[in-house]
């Protein structure tokens, strides 16, 4: 017969909730988002003084968004692109939901935090494959095998303003993205920052 007493002393008394949380983020999702923070602001911070600092941050943060979008097919199921990009009316109750104060709780991202991610990645993307592209120019990284003088693919009058607009662009979503993790938090009791470091949540 199974031993109940242990599994029993994984649950509160009150609500039945696992008492040490639900597993949300592994461990490669958790590495993965706060060496990104590391290798964003480092890429952004030495734009301008440290070439060489700013040229290896850059494929930091195009190794890790390429990562990122394989495990959102392969990854483990709170990483997945299927669980949690939803459709924009489900947006929209959420963001309703919101307002009335009754903000339905989920696990993993909720709709409008999938869709911020999905931005975030799409927005990390461009920024990666312009910051590529001039690199190869320059004779440095993984795509200077297909460099080719003269090809419109690695202008620099369409990279350059590319690339500036999507960094910049970059600060206005961090911004939105962690005020929408402490207006989340705030509003589930939760810490979500503190659940990026651990990988759970309370439920
Ligand atoms: C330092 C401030 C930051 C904090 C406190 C923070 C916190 C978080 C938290 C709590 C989540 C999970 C959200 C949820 O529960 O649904 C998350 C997800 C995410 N954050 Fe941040 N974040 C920060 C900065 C950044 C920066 C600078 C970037 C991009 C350069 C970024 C990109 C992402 C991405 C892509 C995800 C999705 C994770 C995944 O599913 O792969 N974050 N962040």
């Amino acid at each position: 017969m199974r031993d109940l007493s242990a599994t029993r002393a994984h649950y509160t008394s009150s609500n039945a909730q696992p008492a040490e949380g639900v597993k949300v983020w592994d461990v490669l999702i958790r590495m993965f988002h706060w060496s990104l923070v590391i290798l964003f602001f480092t890429a952004y911070l030495s734009e301008d003084s440290q070439e060489t600092v700013h040229f290896y941050a850059g494929y930091g943060v195009a190794f890790l968004i390429v990562f990122r979008l394989l495990w959102g097919f392969i990854g483990t199921r709170h990483a997945r692109f299927r669980n949690f990009v939803t459709s924009f009316s489900d947006v929209k109750s959420y963001l309703k939901s919101l307002l009335s104060q009754r903000a339905k709780h989920y696990s993993g991202h909720n709709p409008a935090g999938g869709w911020m991610v999905v931005t975030l990645l799409l927005t990390l993307g461009l920024l990666s494959v312009s910051g590529l592209l001039m690199a190869a120019g320059e004779g440095s990284g993984p795509l200077t095998n297909f460099y080719t003088a003269g090809h419109w693919l690695f202008a620099e009058s369409w990279l350059e303003p590319v690339h500036e607009f999507s960094a910049n662009f970059m600060i206005s979503l961090i911004v939105i993205h962690v005020a929408g993790v402490v207006v989340s938090s705030v509003l589930h009791k939760e810490n979500l920052i503190k659940a990026m470091l651990t990988g759970k949540k309370k439920h």
